[in-house]
């Protein structure tokens, strides 16, 4: 961090000094992070502040570092073309927290604690906002247990924490080549799969790794029971269309449910497409028109081919494809192109 006089003068700048058309997904560090802490005696959330981005401490012993109590959200805020700023149906991440709160035995933030912190750490770093249409800031918040915790149960201390990172494209490359992972898998039923758990993300590393190193973008993964059924990719949903019927694997339990994907279908619905969630076989995604991937990070993302049992099937991309439709109006609405009639977008400025 500068001095306090540099931090104030860059306060005044309307943009930071980023290459935009060069962001990736990956941390830029930017001013403020907001920090809320829970606390046993008083069973509810402190008022919360806006402090400068920088670590934190934590005990050795607390329980996200030993048991991996957390939870984590991610949602963007976009500029539009008039530099208003944007956020995309944040009160869906503040639901989806609760719900996760709820599986991991954790506190939440009320939806009105959650919405103020994200608003407050967008507006504090304002000025890493991407240009319209030159990327967004991806907005984390974290909830984790924080009070020493040698024994299995859950913390009786939790912090709520919201930072905030300019971002690109999640997967840079021209092509999402996708392999099926049929060793190791991301959600067991009764596990915490269906919720944001930090937990489930280091799981797929291994077979990320594996992927990357043959040259693939990233894995499919298939359900743990009876391996015949596509589930997730390592951090998106996954659809799939045959025939103007577009199908996903239901959100029950070991897939996430995804606030891009719920807009996805809804958007496809608008279109008069039919849309099936249902276990889908893997057979019939080799068998599919089009493949994409959905999610916060990835927005929609046509997948080019995916790979089965060294068999590779490709898929139709391009201007004329449907994912690319999906992606154009969703894109639209969040960055205020298109008129937003389903009321998802929140004006903060
Ligand atoms: C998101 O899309 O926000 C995700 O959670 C994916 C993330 C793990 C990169």
């Amino acid at each position: 961090m500068g001095s306090l006089e540099h931090l104030v003068e860059c306060d005044k700048t309307e943009y930071a000094n980023v290459n935009w058309d060069e962001l990736g997904f990956a941390l830029t560090k930017t001013d403020y992070m907001f920090v809320m802490n829970w606390c046993k005696d008083g069973e509810k959330f402190s008022e919360g502040v806006l402090t400068r981005f920088g670590n934190i401490e934590l005990c050795p012993s607390s329980g996200i570092l030993n048991y991996g109590q957390g939870l984590f959200e991610g949602l963007k805020a976009y500029r539009k073309e008039d530099e208003r700023i944007l956020l995309f149906r944040p009160e869906e991440n503040a639901l989806r927290m609760q719900m996760g709160a709820d599986r991991m035995c954790m506190p939440s933030p009320t939806v009105q604690q959650f919405l103020d912190a994200v608003k407050k750490t967008v507006l504090a770093n304002k000025r890493w906002v991407p240009p319209h249409g030159r990327g967004a800031l991806y907005v984390r918040p974290l909830l984790m247990g924080t009070s020493p915790n040698l024994g299995v149960k859950p913390a009786s201390e939790y912090t709520f924490l919201v930072y905030a990172s300019p971002v690109g494209s999640y997967h840079k490359g021209p092509n999402l080549n996708l392999v099926v992972e049929d060793k190791t898998h991301r959600a067991t039923p009764g596990g915490t799969g269906g919720v944001k758990a930090v937990i489930n993300y280091s799981p797929v590393y291994k077979a990320l790794s594996e992927a990357k190193a043959k040259g693939f973008t990233d894995v499919l993964f298939l359900d743990a029971l009876t391996g015949k059924y596509i589930e997730e990719g390592s951090a998106c949903n996954v659809f799939v269309l045959k025939e103007n019927v577009i199908s996903t694997p239901p959100a029950h339990g070991t897939i996430l449910p995804g606030i891009t994907r719920k807009s996805i279908i809804e958007i496809a619905l608008t279109f008069g497409y039919q849309v099936e969630e249902r276990a889908v076989p893997i057979e019939q995604v080799l068998d599919a028109e089009e493949v994409f991937c959905t999610g916060t990070a990835m927005v929609v993302r046509s997948v080019a081919s995916i790979t089965y049992k060294e068999k590779r099937i490709e898929y139709k991309m391009g201007a004329e494809t449907v994912a690319q439709k999906l992606y154009a109006t969703l894109t639209g609405i969040q960055t205020g192109l298109i008129e937003d009639k389903m009321g998802w977008t929140v004006a903060i400025d």
